[in-house]
């Protein structure tokens, strides 16, 4: 096997706990419970051996990360190794003061999510009475600190229509970049994937509706466009390749390749502190399982594309054709994407039924 290269990225889940109950979280069912989180050693000793092993970012996730009191220790300790770092967050914890310590600590970007343009559909698909206002308010104030923001704007057959409200949104807050991504189908989205998964006309209409805005506020705000996978003709490159840039960590301290891995059956995790993470990394048995291309069968086998999308998503195989070594499903040349397809439309023509909303309720 040729040398394995040191990841480029952390995401840190710091808690599983959030005030929102978004419909289409990427979390697992089953939750990890606040008692099981690692403490605040545990997650500095974790951003430590980041930095020496040559993680360049640290993506500080959730569930709602700002729900630790000692974020801005791990925030500080990753400015002081000189890592870069980034808050993905729903912003209803979040103050003016929090928000001044953490950039005085040394945050250096803030990603903010939305569920909707306005109150009404925002407060019910994030399951949080009086959330949206509260997302307004930071927007706001993370402008006026002057943090660069990312918006990231969440879309799905239920919000779709105020896309255009998104963008104008963003644009008020003088947000850097926008993320339009259409909802990714793991964890509790897969579960409500017939009340999210629009028609491959609103997904038309939606990428219309970006392209025109993309070109009329270039230099103003930067887009980023993500499609719904069941929409594309080849997969995504799933976290840039199983093992090869990112590195997961749950908030109990499991090591993960992707945010999903424990879907798939027979995988251990191991956990940090176990041993070095540069040796979990490089050496155990879940990094490995997926990494390069030689576990791979036709037709990723013998494709010019297995080095740029390298079998497309682990996790969506398992979902959709019940086993993570199959090529993902939505790339063309499976034989497994016309059923696939054709069981998915068929939900997004039809009415939707009521959101499962996430909850502990399934939680270790
Ligand atoms: Fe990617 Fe495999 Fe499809 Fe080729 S066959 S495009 S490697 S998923
Ligand atoms: Fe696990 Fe894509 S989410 S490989």
């Amino acid at each position: 096997m040729n040398k394995i290269e040191p990841p480029l990225a952390l995401l840190a889940e710091l808690s599983h706990r959030c005030p929102l109950r978004c419909p289409y979280c990427s979390n697992p069912l089953k939750l990890d419970a606040a008692s099981r989180e690692m403490s605040t050693q545990d997650w500095l000793d974790v951003i430590e051996e980041a930095a020496g092993m040559g993680v360049l970012q640290i993506h500080f996730s959730g569930g709602e990360p700002t729900i630790r009191k000692d974020l801005e220790e791990m925030v500080g300790r990753a400015e002081d190794l000189g890592v870069y770092t980034n808050l993905i967050t729903s912003g209803v914890l979040l103050d003016r003061d929090r928000l001044e310590r953490l950039a005085k600590r040394g945050l250096q970007h803030v990603q903010l999510s939305f569920q909707g343009a306005g109150m009404a559909n925002g407060d019910r698909i994030g399951g949080f009475k009086g959330g949206h206002a509260k997302k307004l308010k930071i927007a706001r104030t993370i402008g006026e600190i002057g943090l660069p923001l990312t918006i990231n704007a969440v879309m799905h057959r239920q919000n779709m229509s105020e896309l255009e409200s998104m963008i104008e949104m963003a644009v008020d807050f003088g947000a850097n970049r926008l993320e339009v991504a259409h909802v990714q189908y793991y964890g509790w989205g897969l579960r409500n994937r017939a009340a999210l998964l629009p028609t491959r006309i609103q997904l038309d209409e939606a990428t219309a509706i970006v392209e025109a805005a993309r070109e009329r506020l270039k230099g103003v705000m930067v887009f980023d466009y993500v499609v719904p996978d069941y929409y594309a003709r080849r997969p995504k490159s799933c976290m840039g390749g199983w093992g090869r840039q990112f590195l997961n960590i749950t908030p109990s301290g499991r090591v993960m390749p992707c945010h999903a891995a424990e879907t798939i059956p027979n995988m251990k995790f191991e956990q940090t502190g176990s041993r070095p993470l540069l040796d979990i990394w490089r050496h155990s048995e879940a990094f490995n399982r997926f990494r390069g291309t030689s576990w791979m069968p036709e037709p990723c086998r013998s494709c010019d594309r297995r080095e740029i999308d390298w079998g497309g998503c682990r996790c969506q195989a398992l979902a959709l054709t019940g086993d993570a070594g199959n090529t993902d499903p939505v790339c063309e040349k499976s034989p497994e994407r016309e059923r696939i397809l054709e069981l998915a439309h068929g939900e997004s023509a039809a009415d939707f039924p009521e959101f499962e909303y996430r909850s502990f309720g399934e939680s270790a």
